[in-house]
């Protein structure tokens, strides 16, 4: 039996160059084509090709520009730009964007294939490593899911109970406080493990699609649909589907899914046959849904269908004792990535992570680690912290900080030293705190004190010391 052909679009307003490479390459590759960008990006979805060879110049959208979109989606084919003459400077913005190569029209059908071979032969490459390093993750202990703290200790609890009872889970927490790994984790301590974790955002795929990547679709259904397609619940059959930021879900998909986890059946788009399917869910969201349910943008019924166990992620600043243990461990994956040999942070250093609220919690610490480790520059923290935390830190002033030399007006000083530097932050960050905590209560003292878990007098001393008052 052949061996399917490897699909692949062309997107060129030059109908010759898909009559060349069709002519040329047939045998080897299924070319589908598209005359602009418009009709190329919806191709995207409907053909599922492996790769684009994706023209610079075209009427409409330039190769550029639908290069950008295509960026938006969650995954998307591998793309060798053709260029023309005069379109070189072009070549950097598309290298920026992850072009995998560039033919330079006119080109020679021999050429073009080799560099299709060999941008195919890397990304299958890349998703095997990808794949293996995933693989190795899930084996250690909880799929590289680092937390020693009271609440993190509760939440490894409460996966390794119900990952194995068919409940569907809610995951709930900030951004970046690690939704998507406790997924994971669920699905590799269940019995589903040796299937498909299979993963939508919902808030990624543009309303219109999201209907047809989910549940499919039959031949003819809508413009475009040339033959059917099966949808990611079919694909995650048996195994685990991972519907993240479900708070994001149009309300006209809601009642579809609803269906699903009911009855585990829906109908392809098109269709008319019910598709049975034993799929577990688990959903993710950063949202406050009892307010989407109160501005009637989701539906209660599902919410209560979805909410069977409820998992809550506290933010990195709640978790007392996991910020040095989170430290090492992305200075040792990214030391091992990067081949790098960063050592360890000095107590000062050391000492300022701790006390940073990390708004963006454990993605915006990993992001910094990966960064020092790959210049080994410690230092540089502090600017990233300084530029990075804005007014959105909220610092945890707890009663074992210890007081801070502050600088005039509390401003970050702009001195070289470290310790000045990380001082002056924290002083900043502590004013401005207390300010917002004095305000929120009225200028009640004793409750602010309360609030921020410091005694009656120390926060007297503070209010002196960074000439706080009322007025402000
Ligand atoms: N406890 C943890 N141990 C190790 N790495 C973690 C932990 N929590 C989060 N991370 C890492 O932090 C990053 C963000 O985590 P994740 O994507 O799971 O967050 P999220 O809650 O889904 O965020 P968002 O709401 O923005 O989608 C990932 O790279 C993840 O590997
Ligand atoms: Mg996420």
């Amino acid at each position: 039996m052949s061996k399917t052909k490897t699909k692949v679009l062309i997107i060129d307003d030059d109908p010759k160059v898909g009559w060349i490479l069709s002519e040329g390459l047939s045998k080897k590759f299924e070319f589908v084509t598209a005359r602009d960008g418009i009709e190329g990006l919806q191709m995207v979805t409907t053909e599922n090709p492996e790769l684009i060879l994706l023209d610079i110049k075209m009427p409409g959208m330039t190769g550029i520009e639908v290069l950008e979109k295509l960026n938006k989606l969650e995954e998307r084919p591998e793309v060798i730009m053709v260029s023309g003459h005069g379109d070189t400077k072009y070549v950097v913005d598309s290298i920026r964007l992850g072009a995998a190569e560039f033919v330079n029209k006119p080109f020679d059908v021999q050429e073009v294939e080799i560099h299709i071979n060999g941008v195919l032969e890397r990304s299958k490459l890349r998703k095997e490593v990808t794949q293996l390093r995933g693989e190795l993750e899930a084996k250690s202990l909880h799929g590289g899911f680092i937390g020693d703290s009271g609440a993190m200790n509760k939440v490894k609890e409460i996966i390794e109970q119900v990952a194995d009872a068919e409940l569907t889970v809610l995951i709930r927490g900030e951004s970046g406080t690690g939704k998507e790994i406790v997924a994971r984790s669920l699905h590799q301590q269940s019995s589903r493990k040796n299937k498909q974790f299979v993963k939508v955002n919902c808030a990624a795929i543009p309303r219109d699609l999201l209907e047809a990547e989910l549940f499919g679709y039959e031949k003819g259904a809508f413009t475009g649909a040339h033959k059917t397609k099966q949808g990611r619940f079919e694909i995650a059959d048996k195994g685990t589907m991972f519907l993240d930021e479900i708070g994001d879900m149009p309300l006209e998909l809601q009642s579809k899914l609803l269906q699903v986890l009911e009855q585990q059946e829906f109908v392809r788009v098109g269709g008319i046959h019910n598709i049975k399917v034993d799929v577990r869910i688990i959903c993710a969201t950063n949202r406050n849904l009892e307010e989407a349910i109160s501005e009637k943008v989701f539906r209660d019924d599902l919410f209560y269908r979805l909410n069977e166990i409820t998992l809550f992620l506290p933010p990195l600043r709640e978790r007392d004792g996991d910020i040095p243990l989170l430290v090492s461990h992305f200075v040792e994956k990214y030391n091992e990535q990067y081949d790098r040999e960063f050592g360890s942070f000095s107590a000062d250093v050391t000492d300022l992570l701790t006390r940073f609220a990390w708004p963006g919690n454990v993605r915006q610490l990993e992001n910094m680690i990966k960064q020092v480790v790959v210049r080994g520059e410690e230092s540089i923290i502090v600017d990233l912290i300084r530029s990075g935390s804005g007014s959105l830190a909220i610092p945890t002033v707890s009663a074992k900080s210890q007081r801070v030399e502050s600088s005039e007006s509390g401003a970050v000083s702009d001195s070289y030293s470290l310790k000045e530097k990380i001082g002056s932050i924290v002083a900043r960050e502590e004013k401005s705190l207390i300010g917002e905590v004095l305000h929120k209560t009225n200028w009640n003292r004793r409750r602010a004190a309360e609030l921020l878990e410091i005694s009656y007098r120390s926060l007297l001393y503070k209010i002196k010391d960074y000439k706080l008052n009322s007025i402000e």
